[in-house]
């Protein structure tokens, strides 16, 4: 994309605030469409370095981190933003806001920029594991193996902590709709469990930040940090590390030093251009042991769509099965089978 050309920015922001309209980024968009469409020289600067710096994600990605990171510098300065929140404007506030964005722009260009180099959207949820929960506790029942799991995009590295939790397995199992399957907890039998994460790992006040502030969100996020808390007193032991995905070689050798058997990659491709996700799909298969499973879970591609897509790759098969859909990404709703389902559920759970 060429980031000078205002109609194809004029066209990602389009349909991004049509996406965001219940997730009360829609403000935070439109005005900085409108700068754009003003002429406004520091919004067309910040937009130019989103695509130089992040070359290999997609410009939803790109807009979507400078939300999150104009939001997280907005969260620590002394003069807060007020355009992160769902209320609606009439036009001569949205004259008043497009210049308040475009100073606060002006005068912390450099920290949204330090933000957006070092970090990607860390979104995460404490219900996202019991789908790994049940997928790979069955799958070693079968295997009659120990797991070395390995978190691919840990965010606050809640899953790891979470896994073969019954407490919050139970608490949350129920507002997954899965018809006809045995979903009774069972523990895995895990040998060691590893997160990674980008540059600078998540912290909470980063997390904050890539929650919109509709009562739905905040409401996940409450969720979010009781559990984390919950977690941190009750000690589970496991390793988070700092190490980019792209970085193949990288990659490569952490997954074969820890003979990693069981990847779990949610929420996290979806970020990257096809070429970059094909290549990070690849060093996995290729550096998984031959017994192993990745559960591979990303947003459905439609734009208007809140739900998922889940893949099971099963190693000795080299194959990846097209498992399920999920029509809300927090799991609090129902699972549709995918075409290789019967085939997986007869083999594999
Ligand atoms: C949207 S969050 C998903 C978090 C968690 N997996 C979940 O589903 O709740 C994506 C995470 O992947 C991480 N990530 C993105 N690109 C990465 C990379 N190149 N290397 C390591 N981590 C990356 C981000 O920093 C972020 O914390």
């Amino acid at each position: 994309m060429n980031p000078e050309d205002k109609n194809c920015w004029d066209q990602y922001l389009e349909k991004i605030i049509h996406r965001r309209g219940g997730y009360s980024w829609t403000r935070f968009f439109r005005t900085f469409r409108q700068l754009l469409y003003n002429d406004s020289t520091v919004a067309i600067e910040m937009a130019k370095y989103l695509i130089h710096q992040k070359q290999g994600n997609t410009v939803f990605h790109c807009l979507t981190l400078l939300g999150m990171a104009t939001k997280y510098v907005s969260l620590i300065s002394s003069k807060p933003l007020d355009l992160f929140s769902d209320n609606a404007t009439q036009d001569q506030e949205n004259q008043l806001e497009t210049a308040t964005l475009e100073a606060f722009l002006l005068t912390h260009s450099l920290e949204i920029k330090d933000v957006i180099k070092r970090r990607q959207n860390s979104f995460t949820s404490s219900r996202r594991f019991i789908l790994s929960q049940l997928i790979m506790s069955h799958y070693f029942a079968r295997i009659n193996l120990s797991a070395n799991i390995l978190d691919i995009g840990t965010s606050i590295g809640i899953l790891p902590m979470q896994l073969n939790n019954a407490i919050f397995y139970d608490l949350y199992i129920n507002d997954l709709t899965w018809q006809n399957a045995n979903t009774a907890f069972l523990t895995i039998p895990i040998n060691r469990i590893y997160g990674l994460d980008y540059q600078v790992l998540p912290d909470i006040q980063w997390i904050a930040s890539c929650h919109a502030s509709s009562d739905y969100y905040q409401t996940r996020l409450c969720e979010l940090l009781v559990d984390y808390q919950v977690c941190q007193r009750i000690h589970t032991s496991f390793e988070v590390d700092s190490l980019n995905i792209v970085d193949s070689n990288a990659l490569a050798s952490y997954m074969r030093s820890r003979s990693i058997n069981a990847v779990v990659c949610n929420f996290v491709l979806y970020q990257y251009k096809t070429d970059i996700r094909n290549r990070i799909l690849e060093c996995i298969f290729d550096n998984i042991t031959s017994s192993g499973i990745f559960l591979n879970v990303e947003p459905t591609s439609n734009i208007e769509d809140v739900g998922c897509h889940v893949k099971i790759y099963v190693a000795s098969e080299r194959r990846f099965y097209a498992f399920a859909k999920i029509s809300n990404s927090h799991f609090m709703g129902e699972l549709t089978p995918g075409i290789d389902y019967e085939d997986y559920m007869v083999k594999y759970f």
